[in-house]
Order: structure tokens, then C-alpha cells, then sequence
């Protein structure tokens, strides 16, 4: 082995071992990106570190602060450009100077403007040696959610679905419960992990009164986001009872909601009805008492614009993206049903797909499939997935990979 390919190899194991430190930060430093940090000087590592939560101490000081010996001329492996400039913390370029470390080798560059370069600019003012690039697409895609809401302010969305061999999310009597076995929903509770917010359409919470939170030992729950335009969520739902323990948004729209309480209202002969305006008063009362109460229990109420016409008006997913990303939420697991998936599709929102598959077969003309919607007529025209990786979970698969390009046409 020459001495170039020995000197790769071994500032590539490094990096490798700083991408596997930098997981444990997994689901915990969110809207920050995971970042690992190796410095290792005369062949033997003397320090690792990990940014552990949002607001804490970035990978490079977590490292540097707890070496075994003098940190003085080594080389410092860091899976993401270290930062200059005063945030929550102090900069990393600032530390990294002060320890008079000798070399410092880059996974990837910090896309945030504040940095985006600037980092590895400071660091070779002061003569430190940098390179950039060593293990950069594995890097990259540690913090493919970061890289996503950096670049365009909105959440990265992956949709997940479990479904039989013959393609169908439950049987045609509603009944799913379950279509995988536990190790790939073992998995799944990973996802609600690693994700900030989990969303779902109010059919499924109808249809399977789901709890969405995450029951992975020692996980993080996810902001549960229920698209319910005309606020059906029912009181006594797991979502809406929890609601003070785990954070909710339901994201409604009040014209469809005062539009069909009036609707009930009308169907019902007993109640009688008296309008001064545009809907009867039982519509709008009724509708303040419903807000009331779900806001009692806990659940945050955002109301957002619809699209669409008559009875096919629905939330405008967009509008509702950008509103999480201004709560923070860079990251959401869509678990459907259909009829969202398709919604979140065609607004060409969703970056990943899980596809989970089980060795079973339902069938049913009716029984539903993972995405609904009007479909593509053409097989030319399909999306595509690529960095397509299959993982067996028991005897279940997941098939993920990322959205290739966005959709031409509507799904
Ligand atoms: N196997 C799986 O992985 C899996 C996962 C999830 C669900 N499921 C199954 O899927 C079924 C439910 O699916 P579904 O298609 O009936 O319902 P869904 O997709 O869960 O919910 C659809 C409803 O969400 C509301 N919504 C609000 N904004 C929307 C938007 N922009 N786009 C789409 N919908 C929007 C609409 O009701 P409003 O007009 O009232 O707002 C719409 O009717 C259940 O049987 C469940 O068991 C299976």
C-alpha cells in the first residue's frame, strides 16, 4: 500500500468514526444538524465528541474540551464545517485556533450562510491546515434534513406506509392493525424518533384512533399535526386526550369547518336552526364550543387557507409547511393515509418514501392503497425514486429512497 492510499484510508476510518459518533445525536438536535468530531495525533485518538442536543455544545468544543492529552499539533476530523460565528455557543473555529490543532479534515460544508465556507476560510488564516471533502456524500446525507430545510426553509417530509404484497394500507372492513410485524415497527418508532413532527389526515385518526407518539425506549415524541380542515377531531380521541402531554397541531380552516357544522345542522330536523348570516348561529356556537375545547385539552389550533374547489377544497399543505418550519419543525413523517399522501405529493413536499412491504396478501377492490388521489396516466410519466436502499425487518421489507425529481404531473 503506497503512503497516499494508507493516508486516505486512515483519515477516511476517522471520518467514518466521527458519521457514527455524530448518530448519537440523533433526534435531539433538531433544527441543528447532527455533527461528529475524531482528533486523533501520533495514530491514537485522544478525544471524541457529538453536538448531543439543540442549544448545547457543538462536536468539535465537546471533543476538544475533554482530551486525554495536549490537543497541540493533532488532526481533527469533523463530519460538518465547524462554525464561526456566535450563536448559542461560542464558535468552533475559536477553540479549534486556541488548542493549536494542526490539521483539520472536513466532511462537508455547512450550507447556513452564516458559515458556508467562512469556517474553513478563518481556520486557514490562522495556518491551519484544512481539507474538505473526505466522506462527503456520507456526511451530506447524515444531515439530509438539514441540507433540505437550510436551502429551503421548509420541512424535509418522508412519507411512510406499511402495505401488503398486493399493495393495499387496510382491508376493505378498515381494519389494518398490523400489516408488519414488530421489527419493522420497531423501526417505525425509530422514524417518529429521528423526525420532528409526524403528520396524518384526519381519516385515520377516524378510521384507527391512532396515539402517534413514540415508544421507542428513551425516543423523542414528534409534534403530532392532524390535517383536519373542517376540525372533526373527536374529544375523547387518543390524539386530543394526550394532547397536554404531547404536543398537537390540529391544522383546520374555520370556513369548511362552520361550513359543514351547517350542514349537520340542516340534517337535523329537531334541532331547528335560526341564521343571521351567512351560517346558521348552532354552526358558529358549536364550532366555538368544539375550539374551546380541544383547546382546553392541549391542542394547538392553526387555522391555514384551503385550495381547491367546492367539495374538494383541502389545506393548503404548502401554507402549512412553511408555518411548521417557522415553529422549528424541520422534519416531518407523513403516515397517511392515502388521501394526504397523494395531497402531499402532487405539492411535490415529500423528499423521501418508506415503503414498507409484508408478505401478505388482503386483496379487495376496495381496500385502500398508500396513495389515493387522481393518479398519473402515464407509466412514462411515474416518479421515480433513487438511492434506493432495501432493508429486511423480520420478514417484512422496507424499501426507502429519495423523490428523483419533482412530479410533472399531478398523482
Ligand atoms: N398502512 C398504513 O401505512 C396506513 C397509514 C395510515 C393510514 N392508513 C389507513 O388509511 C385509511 C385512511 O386513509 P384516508 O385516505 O381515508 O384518510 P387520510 O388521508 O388519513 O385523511 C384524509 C382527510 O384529511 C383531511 N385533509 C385535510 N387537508 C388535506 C389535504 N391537503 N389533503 C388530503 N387530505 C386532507 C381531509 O378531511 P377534511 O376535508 O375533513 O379536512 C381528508 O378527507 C385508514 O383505513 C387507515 O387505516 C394506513
Amino acid at each position: 500500500m503506497g503512503q497516499m492510499e494508507h493516508t486516505n484510508n486512515t483519515r477516511e476510518a476517522y471520518m467514518r468514526q466521527a458519521l457514527q459518533i455524530a448518530k448519537q445525536g440523533e433526534g435531539w438536535v433538531s433544527p441543528n444538524p447532527m455533527v461528529g468530531c475524531v482528533v486523533a495525533k501520533d495514530g491514537e485518538i485522544i478525544a471524541t465528541g457529538f453536538h448531543e442536543r439543540y442549544g448545547g455544545f457543538h462536536a468539535e468544543r465537546n471533543a476538544l474540551l475533554h482530551c486525554s492529552r495536549d490537543a497541540e499539533g493533532a488532526d481533527l476530523y469533523v463530519t460538518l464545517e465547524p462554525c464561526c460565528h456566535y450563536g448559542k455557543t461560542p464558535p468552533c473555529t475559536e477553540i479549534i485556533i486556541e488548542k493549536k490543532i494542526k490539521n483539520v479534515y472536513v466532511g462537508c460544508l455547512d450550507p447556513n450562510p452564516k458559515v458556508a465556507g467562512n469556517g474553513v476560510r478563518i481556520l486557514r488564516e490562522h495556518g491551519i491546515s484544512v481539507e474538505t471533502g473526505t466522506l462527503e456524500q456520507e456526511c451530506r446525507k447524515l444531515n439530509e434534513v438539514f441540507f433540505h430545510f437550510m436551502e429551503h426553509q421548509t420541512p424535509f417530509a418522508a412519507m411512510k406506509y406499511a402495505m401488503t404484497l398486493d399493495g393495499k394500507i387496510a382491508c376493505e372492513t378498515g381494519d389494518s392493525k398490523w400489516i408488519t410485524g414488530e421489527d419493522a415497527r420497531g423501526f417505525v418508532q425509530r422514524l417518529r424518533h429521528r423526525y420532528r413532527g409526524i403528520m396524518a389526515g384526519i381519516g385515520t385518526v377516524l378510521a384507527d384512533d391512532p396515539m402517534l407518539n413514540c415508544r421507542m425506549a428513551g425516543g423523542r415524541d414528534p409534534v403530532r399535526i392532524i390535517c383536519d380542515s373542517r376540525l372533526r377531531l373527536p374529544k375523547d380521541s387518543q390524539i386530543a386526550a394526550t394532547a397536554s402531554q404531547l404536543e398537537t397541531i390540529a391544522a383546520w380552516n374555520r370556513e369548511e369547518a362552520l361550513r359543514w357544522r351547517a350542514q349537520q345542522a340542516l340534517q337535523d330536523p329537531a334541532a331547528g336552526f335560526r341564521t343571521s348570516g351567512k351560517y346558521p348561529e348552532q354552526a358558529m356556537r358549536q364550532l366555538d364550543a368544539d375550539r374551546q375545547a380541544l383547546e382546553e385539552l392541549g391542542v394547538s389550533l392553526l387555522e391555514i387557507p384551503v385550495q381547491g374547489n367546492g367539495d374538494t377544497k383541502q389545506l393548503d399543505l404548502t401554507i402549512l409547511f412553511r408555518e411548521l418550519a417557522k415553529r422549528g419543525i424541520d422534519s416531518i413523517l407523513i403516515e397517511g393515509g392515502g388521501t394526504l399522501n397523494a395531497s402531499a405529493l402532487q405539492s411535490r413536499l415529500i423528499q423521501r418514501v418508506y415503503a414498507f412491504l409484508a408478505p401478505k396478501l388482503i386483496a379487495g377492490a376496495n381496500a385502500k392503497s398508500p396513495i389515493e388521489g387522481q393518479g398519473i396516466p402515464k407509466m412514462a410519466d411515474a416518479i421515480l425514486l433513487d438511492q434506493i436502499e432495501t432493508t429486511q425487518y423480520g420478514r417484512d421489507f422496507c424499501i426507502t429512497g429519495r423523490i428523483s425529481t419533482p412530479p410533472e404531473k399531478e398523482p
